[in-house]
């Protein structure tokens, strides 16, 4: 898995390069993005970096009520998700494209005339992030989108990744990390929040939560009152956070003084797509680092192949 977070920026390379469909019906105000876990993700990556268009995430079966006219990506990496294949047999239409390395999902797209975009196979689908993202942003441009910085996010990931001074920050984090993990996230940054979260799950086979500024001062603050167990609290913070959000950090982390270790992960770059990227390199890095601390191979997640398995036979 090092070696997946160590080509990040040549994958984004790569990804900027990789053809779209000319004749791709894919016109609407707002899009959808229909996909589970490490192919969702790539939906609230989106999200959270281009501006004009509405990006709403679908993570389920069917696909949800409120689902008009709106172009819809469905992502599967692996293309044989059931709940992405669901969502797939319920849409009507061809105002779509399917972003796939291939099975179920690029046979039922192209038999209806959906556009395919075909992705290199072979990876876990977490680290296939860069070949899911990239795609998805030239599509979401193509209905209004704006997103600038892609290059200059590419160059920070560059960077970042030939820093020994921000691989020594991240390995020091991880060496320091103790008991349950919460990572605070300001506005704008909860893609990257959730990857962070899920990367820990399935590199660093541990739990981990995450939880939103302004909001997590309306209810999950509360919580700390009453908290004995050994804590560590990352907050992602970025130079361009709004003057409250950053008063409402630093009230936080005093109130955690003596209930939480304490952690603090800085964006990089100017744009908004380079700073959230910067955060998920940084994220992804970090469970690497925890599963070499824990004694885990980061590479199997042994347990969502055996319910796989156990679902394709019920
Ligand atoms: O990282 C993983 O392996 C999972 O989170 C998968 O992405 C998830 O199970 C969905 O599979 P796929 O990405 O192939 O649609």
């Amino acid at each position: 898995m090092m070696r997946y977070v160590e080509e990040f920026a040549d994958m984004y390379e790569k990804a900027l390069l990789m053809p779209l469909p000319q004749k791709a019906a894919f016109v609407g105000k707002g899009l959808v993005v229909v996909g589970m876990g490490g192919s969702a993700i790539a939906g609230d990556i989106l999200r959270d970096c281009i501006e004009g268009v509405k990006v709403d995430v679908w993570r389920g079966y069917g696909l949800p009520s409120w689902l008009k006219e709106e172009p819809v990506i469905f992502v599967s990496y692996s293309g044989n998700t059931e709940e992405t294949l669901s969502a797939f047999s319920a849409f009507v239409g061809t105002n779509a494209v399917a972003i796939t390395s291939g099975g179920r999902l690029a046979e039922l797209a192209r038999a209806r005339g959906i556009a395919v975009i075909n992705v290199p196979g072979g990876l876990p689908p977490r680290a296939s992030l860069p070949y899911l993202l990239f795609p998805a942003l030239r599509m979401a441009e193509r209905c209004g989108a704006r997103v600038d910085g892609v290059e200059e996010a590419v160059k920070v990931l560059r960077e970042s990744g030939d820093s020994e001074s921000v691989k020594e920050s991240v390995k020091g984090m991880a060496e320091a990390l103790q008991g349950q993990v919460a990572i605070y996230c300001p506005p704008g940054f909860e893609g990257a929040a959730r990857r962070m979260k899920t990367q820990l799950n399935e590199n660093a086979k541990m739990h981990a939560r995450w939880e939103a500024f302004p909001e997590l001062h309306h209810n999950e603050i509360v919580g700390w009152e009453n908290t004995k167990a050994p804590y560590s609290v990352i907050f992602i913070r970025d130079a361009k956070e709004h003057n409250r959000i950053r008063a409402r950090i630093e009230f936080t982390k005093k109130l955690l003084q003596g209930k939480a270790n304490i952690f603090e992960m800085w964006s990089r770059g100017e744009s908004k797509i380079a700073r959230v990227l910067s955060i998920v390199s940084q994220g992804d890095l970090l469970s690497v680092y925890l599963a070499q601390r824990r004694g885990v191979d980061p590479l199997p997640v042994k347990t969502i192949d055996l319910l796989k398995e156990h679902l394709a036979k019920v």
